[in-house]
């Protein structure tokens, strides 16, 4: 079945990077100009998605207002014939069919899918966490569609992490098949030294079948006292295998303030109008 519904879990409370989000959800926090969620529409899109279901909660409906017109804005474009500008916002609210639920605590990840169930229905989705921003030439949820197609499993972004970071993600079991994708039959969230069992951690984005809403109706608050979605993975993974696709693609998390940063330097040096400027500012501020 061809995947086209994607989820957006975007409904956390982004405590890192306080106070940028005391009044402004992460998600609208401006890589260069625009917002980071947008970057990951835009993925979702390359990838053949068309229909997108945002998770957000209260505070959050600036993002539902980035994703709608704003025909006085595109009138006063028109009339100071600002036609770049004007082409550059007109397609942010027509590049898919976007809803949004509110959950209505932050009780965690796999409660934010669950929130998700009927729009899902019985077909297999994406998932796009909120607050990663993943560059790369192929759109990294189309890499793993294409995993989907091939081995029919739920399929999970993953990366290796450094050993002293494999606590704050999850921590995977994994047998390589072929290439960069793996057979994938156990995980753990935010392991314990003792308990890590190697350091490849899922990333941001994952394929999952419709199956794993009955799995997460029955899985308990874990790490956090929150539902954790790798919990109900794991069950899926010991139950049918998942693949872990090593994604070709560099991954920034825009809950944290370096990665923030990281991530805007690489965009503003890929940037068509400013990169070549900033490169130079960059170059003469390191003196090199
Ligand atoms: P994170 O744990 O990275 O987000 O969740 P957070 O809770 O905002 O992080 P802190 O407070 O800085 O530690 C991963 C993704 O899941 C979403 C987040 O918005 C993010 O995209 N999420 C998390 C929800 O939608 N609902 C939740 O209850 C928790």
């Amino acid at each position: 079945m061809k995947i086209t519904k994607a989820v957006i879990p975007a409904a956390g409370l982004g405590t890192r990077i306080l106070p940028a989000t005391k009044a402004m959800p992460k998600e609208m926090y401006p890589i260069v100009d625009k917002p980071a969620i947008q970057y990951i529409v835009e993925e979702a899109v390359r990838s053949g998605i068309t229909d997108i279901l945002m998770i957000i909660n209260r505070g959050k409906s600036i993002i539902e207002d980035h994703f709608d017109r704003n025909p006085e804005l595109e009138l006063a474009l028109e009339k100071s014939l600002k036609t770049e500008i004007l082409e550059s916002i007109k397609p942010i609210s027509s590049m898919a069919n976007i809803y949004f639920l509110r959950q209505k605590e932050t009780k965690g990840l796999g409660h934010a899918i669950k929130c998700a169930r009927s729009f899902v229905g019985n077909e297999p989705f994406a998932v796009l966490y909120g607050d990663d921003i993943i560059i790369s030439e192929k759109p990294v949820c189309l890499q793993l569609i294409e995993a989907y197609e091939k081995f029919g499993l739920g399929v999970v972004g993953a990366k290796e992490v450094p050993e002293k970071n494999i606590g704050k993600y999850g921590s995977l079991k994994l047998k390589h098949i072929e290439n960069n994708h793996y057979m994938c039959t156990d995980m753990i969230e935010k392991p314990t030294p003792d308990k890590v069992i190697s350091l490849f951690s899922i990333m941001g984005r994952c394929i999952l079948p419709p199956e794993i809403f009955n799995i997460l109706d029955i899985t308990p608050p874990g790490v956090g006292n929150e539902i954790q979605l790798t919990d109900a993975m794991k069950v899926l993974s010991q139950r049918n295998g998942m693949i872990a696709v090593d994604f070709i693609g560099k991954r920034y998390d825009i809950g944290n303030k370096l990665e923030i940063v990281k991530a805007a330097v690489e965009l503003a040096l890929r940037h068509q109008e400013i990169g070549e400027d900033f490169k130079k500012y960059l170059l003469n501020e390191l003196n090199i």
